[in-house]
């Protein structure tokens, strides 16, 4: 079914059969290497772990729009012990289905989620820098950029840049 500019997207919490259209996705996007600090040869089991397991508390979710699984999002606290008060989070939306909103309904839905499970604050570690599309998301919904790591992220032609520190309160 072909995307409309803006379309009606569903979120919802990740079941088992959600996964091979997850693993889709996330395939595509680790392969690609310039958004994500996942090996790009990440085969299927470590994914999986990687994706679904988010620790005490944590949640999967995925973006539908009808029936079909376009983006998906993993969250739980950032940090053990005195840092878990501030949530962290990730968001993956398949390629051939961005600028439509997918990322920003996953992005909203998580963050009602850590307000409602109670997190004051919710912060992402490593933005890398040209991810422009997701910086300006990111931004529109009330982080900011806390500091930039230099070098931190390097890309599949060998350069390196910065990534990102991003933090909203809650
Ligand atoms: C980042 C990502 C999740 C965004 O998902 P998306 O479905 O494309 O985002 P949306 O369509 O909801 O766009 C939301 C906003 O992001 C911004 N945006 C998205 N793509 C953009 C682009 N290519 N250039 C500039 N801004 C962009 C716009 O400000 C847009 O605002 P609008 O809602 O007012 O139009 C998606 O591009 C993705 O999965 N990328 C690869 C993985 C990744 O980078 N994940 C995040 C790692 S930090």
């Amino acid at each position: 079914m072909p995307l409309g500019s803006r379309t009606a997207v569903t979120v919802r919490d990740h079941t088992d059969a959600d996964w091979p259209a997850v693993w889709a996705i996330v395939e595509q996007v680790v392969r690609a290497g310039d958004t994500f600090p996942y090996p790009v040869d990440l085969d299927e089991a470590t994914g999986r772990a990687i994706w679904l397991d988010n620790g005490p508390g944590g949640r999967v979710s995925v973006a539908l729009v009808g029936d079909e699984l376009l983006g998906t999002a993993k969250m739980g606290r950032n940090r053990p012990g005195p840092g878990s008060h501030v949530a962290t989070a990730s968001y993956m939306v398949s390629d051939a289905a961005r600028g439509r909103g997918v990322g920003r309904a996953l992005v909203e839905d998580s963050l009602t989620w850590a307000r409602e499970a109670g997190f004051a604050a919710m912060q992402f570690n490593a933005v890398v820098e040209t991810n422009r599309g997701a910086v300006r998301l990111y931004e529109s919904l009330g982080f900011t950029v806390i500091g930039t790591v230099p070098r931190a992220h390097r890309m599949p032609d060998g350069t390196l840049v910065g990534a990102h520190v991003m933090h909203v309160d809650l």
